[in-house]
């Protein structure tokens, strides 16, 4: 049997087999996800918000519960597109707004221009530069500590 997803604030629907992770069906509309732990439930790169329809999504795992945990814009909504199954019908989507770090190929290059977007930490979803101010030098290289420390975290992180 399959379900349909749809996607705030888009208006896009995609439809995936029953008990298929909810990030393939956001994968399928070329919605480009960081998933900077490559789906093992430790960063909040793939962090969304259920508008609808939260009960037709596999429970949270307590793996799932701690990382969730960590996000500082969590709310009752949230939760890890490669972490929640689909199951039900009727679940609608929205995106955080705002782009996480690893995102941004050449993050030297930003200096002196203004933030197009939100600049997002990937493991806590916190805004490290809000959307139109200016990208300085001293933002770059705090940019760089948090890639750096994101690694190690990742690094780090045995998988419970
Ligand atoms: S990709 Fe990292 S938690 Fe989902």
């Amino acid at each position: 049997m399959s379900k349909t997803i749809r996607l705030e604030p888009i208006g896009t629907e995609s439809t995936v087999d029953t008990n298929t992770q909810l990030l393939s069906g956001l994968l399928q509309q070329e919605i480009k996800l960081l998933q900077a732990c490559a789906g093992r439930g430790l960063c909040a790169t793939c962090h969304v918000f259920i508008k609808d329809g939260i009960e037709g999504l596999s429970p949270i795992t307590k793996k799932e519960q701690r990382t969730l945990g960590l996000i500082t814009t969590c709310n009752e909504t949230s939760r890890l597109a490669c972490q929640a199954r689909v199951v039900g019908d009727g679940i609608v989507v929205q995106l955080p707004s705002g782009t996480y770090i690893n995102e941004v190929d050449n993050i030297d290059d930003l200096v002196g221009r203004r933030a197009q977007a939100d600049i997002l930490h990937p493991i806590t979803g916190q805004v490290l530069v809000e959307e139109t101010k200016l990208i300085t030098r001293s933002m770059i290289s705090q940019l760089n500590d948090t890639k750096i420390k994101v690694d190690q975290y990742l690094a780090g992180t045995e998988d419970a």
